[in-house]
């Protein structure tokens, strides 16, 4: 065995910052989190020029003293010795599917590309969906135009417009590659036309700009009457369960660095998770993996004014929080930070994972950084992490939706298969791929940006927005939004059960 190996690794990583004093041994380091060692040496040394001396006793007071040594006392010392969490002896099994997506230089060409690729995608998965009652009935746009009246025809195409007329009726112009069409979605007289055709016309209002739908519907020059609409959609599945007893828990729009931080249900969290809280202490210990869903700070500059409302007024001391904090959880616990809008990144969609230089002095073995959106498959859960910007075009632009039940528009995302369906209202970059389409049905489909709570279940599919851990904005106050903070929901992957953990109570 190579004699001080503890020594030379530390010195090694602390190379440039830091000269070790040479009375300190491998002694001294055994059973010390290297990781966190490291992190507070580097925010000790911070903005000294020169390497400074690591004396033995500057040592000694970071990994024992209380204050200076946060992140160690609770990885090293205050875990709960009686605390045998399950998820401890499950091995990892996870996979951040690579989202390929090409970057073009925003030339007319590469928007007909991105728009072309999006509606190849979602024409696919119509096709395949549909291949029973459809099958044989579909048709180019262009090729119905010599049809004679009352020919029955299905078309598929993207919407290119949508207009109310002065009649009540629903006017759309679906557009593929062959040309346009007008659809005409009637306005059913009072009492007539029963049940069907309310909802067909309910739904025809909910037709956004630039998703792709599928429309049955008769010829009649100009127009096609429409008898049905169908969405991409995802197919009748049974929910996800799995044989391994562990459980997925979900956050989002933390906003370390906001004044309304909620710093003290955040510790209740780390307690919690750490077997230190009695309260389900079962299912603390069967986390096996986190996901969060982006706003991990709330960034600087992001809107005007915002630096009123920060307690940290400095991007890398927000990320410092953040990783510093998410190194208090138990190393059997995998973590995947998902980006947001608050986030240090472009901001238009997809938008790349976290730049290292805002976690370099954390190269935490068990957080991994992902982009949005991103696919995580988990012990074969099947999660598809986004942040949810987009949710604000969709609760404008589909009747029905609101910001109280974030379930409902995250659904409405879902059946279009596409997680941002209406261009220009949330930022994307033009690509050839468009890897906004929810290609991949997923098993669970998780967001924020909301910061409110929601849930429900779709064909097999459960749907989470995991809310926030930040208090009520101004803006909120004046937007008329309710949060709802430190409501942390848990999925139990064996019995398939939701729970959720209010960090609020302090009787947890
Ligand atoms: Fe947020």
């Amino acid at each position: 065995m190579v004699e001080n190996k503890l020594v030379l690794e530390l010195a090694n990583r602390l190379n440039g910052i830091a000269i070790l004093s040479s009375d300190i041994t491998d002694k001294d380091l055994s059973g010390v989190d290297f990781e966190s060692l490291i992190a507070m040496a580097r925010a000790r040394f911070s903005g000294i020029a020169a390497p400074s001396l690591l004396t033995k006793d500057l040592l000694v007071q970071i990994v024992k003293d209380k204050d200076a040594g946060d992140v160690l006392r609770e990885r090293s010392s205050t875990q709960n010795k009686s605390f045998e969490p399950m998820a401890k002896g499950i091995s990892n099994n996870f996979a951040v599917a690579n989202q390929a997506f090409e970057r073009t230089g925003g030339k007319v060409s590469d928007f007909a590309d991105f728009f072309n690729d999006r509606l190849e995608k979602l024409k696919a998965i119509i096709y395949d969906s549909q291949s029973s009652s459809m099958s044989g009935m579909i048709h180019n746009i262009e090729s119905v135009k010599q049809y004679t009246r009352g020919r029955e025809v299905v078309l598929v195409g993207m919407v290119y417009d949508k207009i109310i007329t002065k009649n009540g009726h629903v006017l759309i112009t679906l557009e593929d590659e062959t040309g346009t069409a007008k659809i005409l979605f009637i306005k059913p007289e009072q009492g007539r036309g029963g049940q069907q055709a309310a909802e067909l016309f309910m739904n025809s209002k909910k037709i956004v700009n630039d998703e792709v739908i599928a429309v049955r519907g008769k010829v009649s020059d100009p127009f096609i009457i429409a008898s049905a609409l169908v969405h991409p959609d995802v197919p009748v599945r049974q929910k996800k369960k799995i044989e391994e007893d562990i459980a997925i828990a979900f956050m989002s729009d933390i906003h370390i660095g906001s004044r309304l931080f909620q710093q003290k249900q955040f510790d209740r969290f780390i307690d919690w998770m750490n077997g230190r809280i009695d309260h389900k202490k079962e299912l603390a210990g069967k986390i096996k993996y986190i996901v969060v869903s982006g706003d991990l700070v709330d960034g600087i500059g992001v809107y005007p004014g915002q630096e009123r409302e920060l307690s940290i007024d400095d991007i890398y001391r927000q990320y410092y929080e953040l990783f510093s904090s998410f190194a208090k959880l138990p190393e059997y616990v995998q973590i995947f930070l998902i980006t947001g809008n608050h986030d240090a990144v472009q901001r238009a969609e997809p938008q790349p994972t976290l730049p290292e230089e805002f976690y370099r002095d954390f190269k935490l073995s068990n957080i991994h950084l992902a982009p949005n959106p991103s696919y995580i498959m988990l012990n074969g859960i099947r999660v598809l992490g986004y942040h949810g910007t987009s949710l604000d075009s969709i609760i404008q632009g589909i009747p029905g939706c609101s910001y109280s039940k974030p379930e409902d528009a995250m659904l409405e995302i879902l059946k279009r298969r596409h997680l941002s369906p209406i261009y220009g209202d949330n930022p994307i970059v033009p690509s050839k791929n468009d890897s906004m389409v929810i290609d991949k049905v997923p098993d669970i489909l998780h967001m924020g940006h909301l910061h409110k709570n929601g849930y429900s279940e779709y064909h097999g599919t459960l749907i989470v927005n995991s809310g926030t851990w930040q208090g009520r904005t101004d803006f909120q106050v004046r937007m008329g939004h309710i949060p709802t903070p430190a409501q942390m929901p848990v999925y139990e992957a064996k019995s398939g059960t939701m729970n959720v953990i209010d960090f609020n109570s302090s009787g947890l």
